[in-house]
């Protein structure tokens, strides 16, 4: 992962776009190479899309986050492994044997449909969670700075190649499981950009410093004036 291009480290997520936008828009980013479909614009577009940017010569992060009984997991990943996507979420929770299958069959749904073996990244703890709701709505009393580590080794364990974590949590992480572990860390915002709702931020040298191998960057380069220099000012600092 050292002498990756900075265009290869930034995943621009396309949130908030009906489908013909969020086309027009990635192909309007100039250099851009990685893009983020989320539940919101997969549900409107349909599989088709996956294909349909990558027919634009993009890579695509399928941002699903799968969390289901294991035959049905394996089914799930292998789908979106034979659309072509080559990240794709499940949520840790799920369990070691549904994230084995999982594994497995993304693998193997790749290979049959001729695509690139896919990177399956498992989701910790989602950061809208607080632990005070954790206990009170779920009884769940484990400490949130616990329960993120103890998931995803319990992911690595089973075979899952990374996960999706807080910048914040990157650093740990990265201690706890050396590359090429993938760290996909979202809650990135360049020098001058709006924070937003993000309420726990930092900037994409940073977040790569800590130890993530990749960015998931929305606003900062969808909602610019011009996406193309947004995006190149993102890859200047890294
Ligand atoms: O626009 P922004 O840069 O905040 O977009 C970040 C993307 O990462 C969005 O797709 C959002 O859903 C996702 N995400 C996040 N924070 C998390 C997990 C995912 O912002 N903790």
């Amino acid at each position: 992962m050292e002498n990756l291009h900075p265009a290869d480290r930034i995943i621009v997520a396309l949130d908030g776009m009906v489908p013909e936008q969020a086309l027009r828009f990635a192909n309007q980013v100039e250099g851009l190479r990685w893009v983020k479909v989320g539940l919101e614009l997969f549900v409107q577009a349909g599989p088709e899309v996956v294909g349909q940017l990558r027919a634009q010569g993009l890579r695509v992060f399928l941002d699903l986050k799968f969390h289901d009984i294991p035959a049905t997991m394996a089914g799930a990943c292998r789908r979106a492994a034979a659309l072509g996507a080559e990240l794709i979420t499940v949520h840790a929770c799920a369990g070691s044997e549904a994230l084995k299958a999982a594994e497995a069959a993304a693998v193997d749904g790749a290979q049959r449909a001729g695509q690139p073996t896919p990177t399956l990244l498992a989701v910790t703890v989602l950061t809208s969670w607080e632990e005070q709701r954790l206990q009170r709505e779920l009884a769940i009393t484990q400490a949130i700075a616990e329960r993120v580590p103890a998931l995803a080794q319990l992911s690595a364990t089973a075979g899952i190649g990374g996960c999706v974590c807080s910048p914040l949590e990157a650093a740990a992480l990265r201690a706890q499981h050396p590359e090429p572990f993938a760290l996909v860390t979202p809650g990135i915002r360049p020098t001058g950009a709006a924070v937003g709702d993000q309420a726990r931020v930092m900037g994409p040298a940073e977040a790569i410093a800590a130890g993530a191998s990749q960015l998931v960057i929305g606003r900062p380069i969808t909602k610019a004036a011009d996406p193309s220099a947004a995006f190149a000012l993102c890859c200047k600092e890294l």
